[in-house]
């Protein structure tokens, strides 16, 4: 009989390989399912940026070994996209890695800054692989709680000085998941300001940049002063241009941080295959149009889901950003209990928002990423929903 390491005893199963469990047992028993679940784009690819592969796939040098650290024009194609997008300078060799998607590099990251004994501040509810993969490297992560009070921003103010002493890096997530909070350039500074001072690398997710409601646009870390000194940003081709099964992120900034992130990414994986990364340079260079026809469609998602819910008499902040709502749970529940009730009684799925830490407790996160005719099946079944009473 094997026996397994102690770190893979403390992984929870990964809250998406469970909700598609159950969500294929329902579906096996006949169940009409409607999922809210994971934050995964129902639009295709645009066609432009599929042509571009197909062609790439019959190009025979992409048949073999990539580079860990891209094509050189991949790495222009993202420099490029900084700089139209967020008059951002990046230079392409030593600023700019690609990424197998940005959860790999946000996995593979904690290697580059963390020890055994280290400690990471990880924000709280967050994205789990901040903490996870500070758990692979063997260091200890810091909660930071998120609170609706405080815009589910950190407050930094509340963080012990041993800990601020002894902290390697601080990751944030905006606009956030599962949350949808934006973070304005100030509080990104302060954040900046606050890891400059206490010698701590900044590591910010910013996956969700380019899914903005009602005119709202992020900005980006490396906008502000000083930032390349001290910090990298990730970003995801996923949710951008509907990509996420295609597996392309990047990560940018400080050089010597990049350096080390290829270094881990070096000795553990093999890049990112080619004909992958010409589309990507297709989708970063060609016609954004895609991201403002995405952002139409999940507009009025984001409003049908609203309009359910506070029918439902659950009061939700209406999100400025990312693919997901955020809303609290009736008195009495539990998130799990509640999705649970919504599962067993409607056959819709959400994700309980304790999935994402202990201060998610209260929440459910409804994502927006299911077509618009199963959105709207979905919010008239909860809309004639009787909630019924917690069990005690
Ligand atoms: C906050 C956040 N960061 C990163 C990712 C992963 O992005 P990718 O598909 O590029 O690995 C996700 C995916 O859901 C996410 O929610």
């Amino acid at each position: 009989m094997p026996t397994f390491s102690n770190r893979l005893g403390k992984l929870s199963p990964y809250p998406f390989v469970e909700i598609s469990r159950i969500i294929a047992e329902k579906r096996a028993a006949g169940a009409d399912v409607v999922t809210f679940g994971i934050g995964d784009p129902d639009i295709p690819t645009p066609e432009p940026i599929i042509d571009r592969l197909l062609t790439a796939s019959q190009d025979p040098p992409n048949h073999r070994y990539p580079e860990t650290d891209g094509l050189p024009e991949m790495r222009r194609a993202i420099a490029h996209w900084y700089r139209q997008r967020f008059d951002v300078d990046l230079d392409p060799d030593t600023e700019v890695l690609p990424l197998i998607g940005a959860k790999e590099g946000i996995g593979h990251a904690a290697f580059c800054f963390l020890d055994p004994g280290d400690v990471a501040l990880v924000p709280d509810p967050a994205y789990p692989v901040y903490a996870v993969g500070t758990m692979f490297a063997g260091a200890a992560s810091h909660v930071m709680p998120l609170h609706h009070r405080n815009g589910w921003l950190p407050e930094y103010d509340a963080i012990p000085d041993d800990i601020a002493r002894a902290a390697k890096v601080m990751w944030l997530n905006y606009p956030n998941n599962p949350t949808s909070a934006v973070a304005s350039q100030e509080d990104l500074d302060t954040a900046l300001r606050y890891c400059r001072e206490h010698d701590i690398a900044m590591l910010h997710d910013a996956a969700y940049s380019e899914v903005g409601y009602d005119g709202y646009r992020a900005g980006s870390i490396m906008q502000i002063d000083g930032a390349k000194d001290i910090s990298l940003e990730f970003h995801s081709l996923s949710k951008t241009y509907n990509m996420t099964g295609w597996r392309m992120g990047m990560a940018v900034g400080n050089a010597d941080m990049i350096k080390a992130l290829f270094q881990i990414k070096a000795n553990l994986d093999s890049g990112i295959p080619q004909a992958i990364q010409e589309m990507s340079i297709a989708a970063l260079t060609g016609p954004q149009d895609c991201i403002d026809d995405n952002v139409t469609t999940y507009t009025w998602r984001r409003d049908r889901v609203i309009q359910a819910l506070t029918r439902m008499g659950l009061p939700v902040d209406v999100p400025r950003a990312s693919l997901y709502v955020w809303a609290p749970v009736p008195a009495g529940f539990t998130s799990a209990e509640f999705a649970a009730r919504l599962l067993e009684e409607t056959d819709i799925v959400v994700t309980p928002g304790s999935s994402y830490g202990q201060y998610g407790e209260g929440y459910i996160r409804l994502s927006l990423t299911t077509p618009d005719e199963r959105v709207e099946t979905g919010c008239q079944r909860l809309e004639s929903w009787t909630i019924p009473s917690p069990r005690s």
